[in-house]
């Protein structure tokens, strides 16, 4: 690096360079103009098209809210019946995905997902034509139509894929998807091949509903970036799944459960909190938000849910006890209290899967099943506008240097 290159961090968001600031993990920059959610960070407030979350969470359900995200507005009873019927006659496969699914059976879900998602765009018809027009710069109605049709295939397809991977995983024969059941309690049944108890088939419905849609995280920008080159919505939805795997953004759910069966025991909350205080220390999974300088209004709602469920179903491995401590030592602890650090959806969302016995490593591709919805949406509202995303970078090395023969170096 030349000496005028030196990047001074002056404010955890803004690096100075050569070039001038520069917005370190583009905090606050606004990409687009957008319809599909809002977020109030400081108050701690979410709308889905307008909605709160909190009435969506109440009165809604999974097929409703991503009509919501989806269409823009709530549906009619007869629109959502029609909805409804499109999405079961869309959960199956196309062999070649399951094939797919199989053949990574032992990996983690996340990444036979995103190959499950790249492989079903690859032969599925509809993509095909998309692609093709794309491909000569016509997106007009009949596209568009196409463009819905994809984005509901998706919705409706990738439950069905995770929970044939976890069938694979376990050796078993898969379960057909059942049409008589709602997106949440067929998910269940397919990947446990029985009914679900009606509370475990609520609480996979208010997280599908609570994780429909949020703004634009990494995993959205992800598939803005990738459908913005006017690739297909597989591939950028295979993308998204990507960026939402790592342990910042989706994979969160995954390694907070894993700290609470670790400790086991709320008496040692603080040492794991306070170890987070510490310069280096490990993060805190499930705790702090871009976003949220404020409980984040998810997170209080899906904990309420899983207080429930342990009153119903008890808490033999001590996970709502020891996320309780947790809790009580972040929001006590000054250092959490300076930084506006809050626990997020992340913190709370795992306990009620882990005793409906769902592995932790389904837990992020469960957020997955949900946000689809959200990452198509976007893309098609970018779509009415596209542009590729090209930013620039601040070259910090040197140029013009002499090439030096390798066996003189
Ligand atoms: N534990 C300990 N310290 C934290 C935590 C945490 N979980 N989160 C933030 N901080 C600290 C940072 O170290 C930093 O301290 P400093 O100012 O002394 O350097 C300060 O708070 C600001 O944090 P940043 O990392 O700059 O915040 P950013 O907006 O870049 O990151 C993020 C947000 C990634 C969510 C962060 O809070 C984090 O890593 N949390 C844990 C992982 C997690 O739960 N992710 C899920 C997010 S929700 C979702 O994606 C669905």
């Amino acid at each position: 690096m030349s000496e005028q290159t030196v990047q001074i961090r002056t404010s955890g968001k803004v690096l100075q360079s050569p070039c001038g600031p520069i917005v370190h993990g583009l905090e606050d920059v606004l990409i687009k103009n957008t319809t599909i959610s809002d977020i109030d960070g400081e108050k701690g407030i979410l709308w889905y098209r307008g909605y709160r979350i909190e009435d969506l969470a109440k009165f809604s359900n999974y097929e409703e809210v991503s009509f919501l995200v989806l269409y823009g507005r709530l549906p009619t009873r007869s629109e959502l019946k029609e909805y409804e019927r499109r999405l079961k006659s869309s959960r199956d496969l196309h062999p070649a995905t399951v094939e797919v699914i199989r053949a990574l059976a032992k990996a983690h879900p996340m990444f036979a997902l995103e190959a499950a998602v790249a492989a079903e765009g690859a032969y599925d018809e509809d993509n095909q034509k998309l692609i093709e027009a794309l491909r000569v710069g016509r997106y007009k109605a009949e596209e568009k139509e196409l463009a819905y049709r994809i984005a509901e295939k998706l919705i409706a397809k990738l439950p069905t894929m995770v929970a044939y991977h976890y069938r694979f995983s376990k050796g078993l024969e898969l379960v057909r998807p059942r049409d008589d059941l709602s997106h949440a309690a067929n998910f269940l049944y397919m990947m446990f091949g029985k009914e679900p108890d009606p509370l475990a088939a609520k609480g996979i419905d208010l997280y599908l509903i609570l994780h429909a849609d949020h703004e634009v995280p990494a995993s959205t920008f992800t598939a803005h970036v990738v459908a913005s080159t006017l690739s297909d919505l597989y591939s950028s939805v295979a993308a998204a799944i990507a960026a939402l795997k790592g342990p910042l953004h989706g994979g969160a759910n995954e390694m907070a459960v894993r700290n609470y069966l670790e400790i086991g025991d709320p008496s040692k909350a603080k040492e794991l909190v306070e170890a987070a205080t510490k310069p280096g220390g490990p993060k805190l999974m499930g705790v702090g938000h871009r976003v949220y300088k404020a409980y984040d209004p998810r997170a209080r709602i899906f904990k309420e849910f899983s207080r429930d469920y342990v009153a119903k179903f008890g808490d033999p491995k001590n996970l709502f006890a020891v996320a309780s401590a947790i809790e009580h030592e972040v929001l006590n602890n000054p250092y959490f209290q300076q930084r506006k650090l809050y626990p997020n959806v992340d913190f709370w969302s795992g306990i009620a899967f882990y005793y409906m016995g769902v592995p932790y490593e389904y837990f992020t591709p469960i957020f997955a099943v949900s946000r689809v919805v959200g990452w198509v949406a976007h893309i098609l509202e970018y779509w009415e506008n596209n542009r590729i995303f090209r930013p620039r970078a601040c070259y910090a090395g040197p140029h013009d240097l002499q090439y030096i023969p390798i066996d003189q170096r």
